[in-house]
């Protein structure tokens, strides 16, 4: 038979990887939860019309990366690519315009692209974001920078860098975008082929290629940045001040493209030297049409979304907080009475594992010193004796009276 394996550019996650992830989550869940961030979660799958319209039709993502299907009834469905756009269908959906603003969402959940595989990049990964909706105040943008900065520093997450842009309102943009594509038509013959085709489609992205020409070329391409208008320059110039006094270093780059259409004003990408090809951590801006754009009220919004699988790649060790057994139940003969007294100093709140593989009485206290555990106790019939392995004492006692002796202590 053919050896079944989990589909290329997937993973399983194994106890010990699962540690590590739960560490990211109490880290994450304790600063944001602090900060007045409630957690959120939606649906694995969404309409697809809300990706198509949420992230944009110009997207690589929704171009060529959406896992979509038809249901039984012939409606359209794609196993979400990122979280922004469902979280807006969810703050629409609910009437959460009604809430005190801003309304402060988290949440760490898996997604789906289906992108070529490479070290740190996955077809089904996880991200920790964050929205806050209701607010265009310039103190939102730093404070969901910040948020992320601190995340990332308390993971251990090592040679991080922080770029920063702003893309101005949609006029400004538009404006922006017709000369950027009549100077890439212009240069049209020194562009990689790539970057040709998609001129009319996606400009921007010309400024993402690798390719050493076109390069060349985007050196001399008019920037985005330098045309801002005054609002957008005082909103973007704020959230720098506010960033400087909060310490957080950054570096402007007026290059930066992110692959969702939805940004206005405020864009950011954490990026980590400790990581290859792929190495954006995290990543995120101002989104504030979006909310407007699937059906709500006009709703400014930010947030951002950092990748867990890169996170732990340039992190290092981590904590693994695994609770040992206060007690290991051993016996010889019938587990019944072992079993009893299992249950009930579970009952009791202690932490407690009995023997399950027939090992030899040896073989059960190593087995007990492999996992830790405090005591090894050794139940004979309604006489426990009491090995405690961290001291290496023992002492009888009785069966009933264990609990209370161990929970005691
Ligand atoms: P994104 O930049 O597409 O933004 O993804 C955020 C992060 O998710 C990336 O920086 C990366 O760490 C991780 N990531 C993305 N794709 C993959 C992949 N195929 N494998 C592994 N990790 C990946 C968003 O998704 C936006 N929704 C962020 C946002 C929230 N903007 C505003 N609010």
């Amino acid at each position: 038979m053919n050896k079944l394996s989990a589909p290329r550019g997937t993973f399983d996650i194994l106890p010990e990887q699962a540690a590590k992830r739960a560490h990211v989550d109490r880290v994450a869940a304790e600063l944001l939860e602090g900060a007045g961030y409630g957690r959120i979660e939606t649906p694995s799958f969404e309409a697809t019309e809300v990706f198509s319209r949420g992230v944009g039709e110009a997207t690589d993502i929704v171009q060529k990366e959406m896992y979509s299907f038809h249901d039984d009834g012939g409606r359209s469905l794609t196993l979400r690519p990122e979280g922004t756009a469902p979280v807006c269908r969810a703050y629409v959906e609910h009437g959460m315009h009604k809430l005190p603003l801003p309304v402060r969402l988290y949440y760490l959940s898996s997604f789906f692209r289906a992108e070529r595989p490479q070290a740190g990049r996955y077809r089904q990964f996880w991200q920790l974001g964050i929205e806050a909706l209701g607010s265009d105040e310039p103190e939102v943008d730093a404070e969901t920078i910040v948020l992320l900065a601190t995340i990332l520093r308390r993971l251990g997450v090592a040679a991080v860098r922080l770029r920063l842009s702003s893309l101005g309102s949609p006029d400004v943009r538009a404006a922006y975008r017709e000369d950027l594509g009549n100077y890439l038509r212009e240069h049209a013959g020194r562009l990689a082929p790539a970057v040709r085709e998609r001129i009319e489609l996606n400009p921007l992205r010309a400024f993402d290629s690798s390719d050493p020409v076109t390069r060349q070329v985007m050196a001399g391409a008019p920037v985005l940045l330098e045309r801002l208008g005054g609002e957008d320059a005082a909103h973007f110039a704020e959230v720098r001040g506010l960033l400087e006094r909060a310490g957080v270093v950054y570096e402007i780059d007026p290059t930066l493209v992110r692959g969702l259409d939805y940004y206005t004003r405020t864009l950011f990408e954490f990026t980590s030297d400790a990581l290859g090809a792929q190495s954006g951590v995290g990543g995120g801006g101002r989104y504030d049409g979006l909310v407007e754009q699937l059906g709500g009220v006009p709703t400014p919004g930010i947030g951002w979304a950092a990748g867990i699988e890169r996170i732990l790649m340039a992190a290092g060790e981590m904590p693994i907080e695994v609770r040992p057994p206060d007690v290991y139940l051993a016996f010889e003969g019938s587990p019944s009475n072992a079993f009893e007294t299992l249950t009930s100093a579970r009952e009791a709140g202690l932490a407690a594992q009995m023997e399950l593989a027939g090992r030899s009485l040896k073989g059960q206290q190593k087995q007990a010193e492999r996992l830790g555990a405090r005591y090894f106790a050794v139940v004979e019939g309604d006489r426990v004796r009491l090995r405690d392995l961290r001291a290496g004492t023992e002492e009888t006692v009785a069966r009933a009276a264990l609990v209370d002796r161990l929970v005691a202590v």
